[in-house]
């Protein structure tokens, strides 16, 4: 996940007010015992540290994935594979619906890992530094203990396993291939070191934005840094786009509608008397509703074409391509938002449920929540003895492993009481 040092801006606003729960406290709580226990915790740490040694890039997660499938099987729990390239989704209870499920994203990212530690990543340049091990891994942890539960399951509970949210747009491939489409509602967590261990915090309605990539190549005329009247020069046509292109958020968009446009590259030149042909910039632009974000990328491209033309240079702007797709924002289900509330607390404790403010980083989370109810949280990590954690997307950034029980607790008890509660709203007929 795009969050990299923010993730710890996440602000605190209030502790909710508690309410009284509609039942299913009782298995809530037994959840979070079991996944402490030394057999589930035990399992789950070796399958964590396995997964971490071996990072393997969006749908290139073949071990991860077979991993998967291997414990899956010990489980005796049905899946279906391949899903989007590496994907695997598995089945738990009675097969019938109501389906709900819950994800996990498997990808690990193209960066050195700077931990020494006994089960530090064997695959030079690649690491996972956003916690993904982790999520598996509490998918795995939510599978076992729904797995000796499953009589009780009032439906079936989806496991997904998706390959490539670090940008390849995974969650797109698991929707088109249709395998979700009974699927009432979807529930997924990101680990959070800056938050304190065993906490969660989430909201309503938004929470992350919508974003996408632009690049853009700016064509002059190259020729002798001395004699400047014979070139075009891209390099001072390029710095005015960057400089036009600030204006989009601070002179265009509504103040109280939070957007960003960064140019985060500025490609051109190589020698200190030559007038380049060419330069190349690129960048993401994020906002939270659909509309101002068309209209981002619509000024995005005005502002860097008329830009350049000012210059007497030509401009050409890519988008957000396959590989690279556009994430729309984030938006939590008002009504799993107040479900999650009761969850949390019983799983929890009152103390630990927070609400923060919204994000500007992105998750393809958000593809599933397009097509369905669909709500997303964040899990502390942060343990009494760090008080300076490492954020997501860090070299140096290290898994609390005590994270794991809790995780795995918060996937079982969300779509475990899901399905207890729509099952007795349908009999009740409410809901
Ligand atoms: C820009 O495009 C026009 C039309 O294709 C062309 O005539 C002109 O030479 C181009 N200018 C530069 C600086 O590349």
């Amino acid at each position: 996940m795009d969050l990299r040092k923010w993730i710890f801006v996440i602000l605190i606003v209030s502790v909710f007010e508690p309410q009284i729960s509609i039942g299913g406290s009782e298995f809530s709580k037994q959840f979070l015992k079991l996944a402490k226990e030394d057999e589930v915790f035990d399992w789950m740490v070796g399958i964590r540290r396995r997964i971490h040694e071996n990072p393997e890039l969006g749908y290139e997660e073949f071990e991860t994935s077979k991993l998967i499938r291997d414990e899956l099987d010990k489980l005796g729990i049905d899946y279906k594979y391949p899903v989007a390239v590496t994907g695997v989704v598995g089945y738990i209870g009675s097969g019938e619906p109501p389906f709900v499920a819950i994800r996990a994203d498997m990808d690990a990212l193209q960066m050195q890992e700077m931990v020494e530690w006994k089960h530090k990543s064997k695959v030079a340049g690649k690491m996972h530094a956003c916690g993904h091990d982790a999520h598996v891994t509490m998918l795995l942890g939510a599978a076992k203990i729904l797995k000796s539960h499953s009589h009780l399951l009032k439906g079936t509970v989806v496991l997904v396993f998706q390959p490539a949210e670090e940008g390849g747009g995974g969650a797109i491939r698991v929707i088109d291939s249709g395998i979700l489409k009974d699927v009432k509602a979807i529930f997924g967590l990101h680990v959070s070191p800056g938050l304190p261990l065993g906490q969660v915090s989430s909201k309503s309605g938004v929470l992350l934005a919508g974003s996408g990539f632009f690049e853009a190549v700016i064509t002059g005329k190259g020729g002798h840094a001395a004699i400047p009247q014979h070139s075009i020069d891209p390099i001072l046509a390029a710095s005015n786009v960057v400089v036009s292109l600030q204006h989009l958020v601070s002179r265009e968009a509504d103040p109280l509608d939070s957007q960003v446009v960064t140019v985060a590259k500025f490609q051109g030149g190589g020698a200190f008397n030559v007038i380049p042909d060419s330069v190349t910039i690129g960048g993401t632009f994020r906002a939270f509703s659909k509309e101002s974000f068309m209209h981002l990328k619509q000024r995005i491209e005005e502002v860097i074409i008329g830009q350049a033309t000012v210059q007497r240079c030509n401009a050409t702007v890519e988008f957000s391509s396959k590989d690279k797709p556009f994430f729309p924002a984030a938006i939590n289900d008002e009504g799993l938002h107040k479900y999650f509330l009761e969850v949390a607390r019983d799983v929890l404790g009152d103390s630990n449920v927070k609400s923060m403010l919204p994000l500007m980083g992105s998750e393809d989370f958000s593809v599933y929540q397009e097509v369905m109810p669909g709500y997303f949280y964040f899990l502390g990590m942060k343990s009494e003895s760090n008080k300076k954690p490492v954020s997501v997307h860090s070299p140096f950034f290290e898994i609390n492993e005590d994270i794991l029980p809790f995780g795995a607790a918060m996937h079982a008890s969300l779509v475990f009481n899901y399905l207890t509660e729509i099952q007795s709203s349908e009999t009740h007929d409410e809901l």
